[in-house]
């Protein structure tokens, strides 16, 4: 690897790579970029791009693209695609219902045992899934996804799921359409505040590996939900290649899908990747070249906990636009993954977004991973600067 691109890219990215000024949404601009700047391959991140058809796009231009199609994105793209796949291919999920209909919706909410899961089917940018505990809530939720359309044609349908408990957990695996190669386990934090208070937000923190999901747990997953999914997709005719992710509740020792999503997790990458032996280019290319099956992929057996360092008022409203400091003042092997920042034209980097950096650490164990972050998070500021208190604390206590 020569030289990498990132489009549009932050001021982390600026320090390790060029940044194109370019959406990655804008098909046309990328590929024209990656033309002229010899681009041998494309990996591509969020959803909105894959779901659009990013990389049928770079197929059809014949550059290398990591990532799966617009068909096979539709496991993340359309929740009631993939809740129809899960029960004709016998893969667990929770008891649920589709509808189209508000009014059929309506009705069937007046029957069932309170908490309930409102899923819009479409993309809503991390927000379509809300947690209902009372008619009012529920009524309010199915008024704003299909009469109010907040998340436009996204809620045409809804999927009505019993509210299961139990440990949620997400399995990411690498696939390229036959070898299914499953990551190390993580947890994420979706609330703003300590002990899971608040509003949902797109990841406050993460840790891996989870105590409580053995390495038996993660062969059951790829055994009875990552491979299935992959093999159900390849008899629907569809080619499942880039990174599958499985968001799981653990209900009674026994997996059951909450959602899938067709790219790396966020902000469980940043806990997963740092883990990684294996040279990550090496699995990209074996991907997209379909030999995944010749790439022995290594984990470290250590820890790795992350804290994401937000904007105050996140994930309402907030300010952007503060200096930040102390970013090169964190131990060497400490990372920091930049997600809402941006290089001034002064050189300084300042917060640009609602989650503005993760920092993560890893250690022997859980315990030094963690101390290892919060001690080096204290070195990172900026006005408004909020991160919760208590990432991975539930497997030190
Ligand atoms: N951590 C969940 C997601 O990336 O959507």
């Amino acid at each position: 690897m020569e030289k990498v691109f990132a489009a549009p890219g932050n001021a982390g990215t600026a320090a390790i790579a060029e940044n194109l000024n370019l959406r990655p949404t804008n098909m046309e601009g990328l590929g024209k970029a990656a033309k002229e700047k010899g681009i041998d391959l494309v990996v591509v991140g969020p959803e909105a791009p894959l779901a659009s058809g990013i990389v049928n796009y770079f197929d059809n231009l014949g550059i290398p693209v990591f990532g799966p199609t617009k068909a096979a994105t539709q496991v993340e793209s359309s929740k009631v695609f993939a809740r129809n796949l899960m029960e004709k291919y016998g893969i667990p999920f929770p008891k649920s219902a589709i509808f189209s209909s508000y009014s059929e919706a309506r009705e069937y909410l007046q029957e069932q045992r309170l908490p309930v899961v409102i899923k819009a089917d479409g993309l809503a940018a991390g927000k379509g899934v809300i947690i209902v505990s009372s008619l009012a809530e529920a009524h309010k939720a199915l008024g704003d996804i299909m009469e109010a359309k907040i998340f436009g044609s996204a809620g045409d349908s809804v999927i009505i799921d019993e509210y299961v408990s139990g440990r949620e957990v997400s399995l990411i695996a690498f696939t390229d359409g036959k070898t299914v190669s499953p990551m190390v386990p993580a947890c994420d934090y979706k609330k703003i505040g300590d002990n899971d208070q608040g509003p949902n937000t797109g990841g406050m923190g993460s840790y891996s590996p989870p105590g409580f999901f053995s390495a038996g747990m993660t062969e059951k997953v790829t055994k009875d939900i990552l491979v299935p999914t992959v093999k159900a997709m390849a008899e629907e005719g569809i080619l499942y290649k880039g990174v599958l992710y499985a968001g799981l509740m653990i209900v009674d020792g026994e997996p059951v899908v909450l959602e899938f999503n067709a790219r790396f997790g966020d902000p469980e990458t940043q806990v997963v990747l740092p883990l990684l032996k294996t040279d990550l280019v090496d699995i990209l290319v074996a991907v997209v070249r379909g030999n995944l099956d010749r790439v022995k992929i290594e984990w470290s057996a250590e820890a790795c906990v992350g804290v994401v360092a937000a904007s105050a008022g996140y994930p309402e409203s907030y300010k952007t636009g503060f200096p930040i400091q102390g970013i090169d003042n964190v131990d060497r092997d400490v990372l920091v993954f930049h997600a809402g920042t941006k290089l001034g034209n002064d050189g300084i980097i300042y917060t640009d977004g609602g989650r503005v950096l993760t920092v993560a650490g890893m250690g022997k164990d859980m315990a030094e991973a963690r101390e290892k972050v919060y001690r080096n998070i204290h070195n990172i500021y900026f006005g408004g600067c909020y991160y919760r208190k208590d990432i991975a604390l539930r497997e030190v206590a």
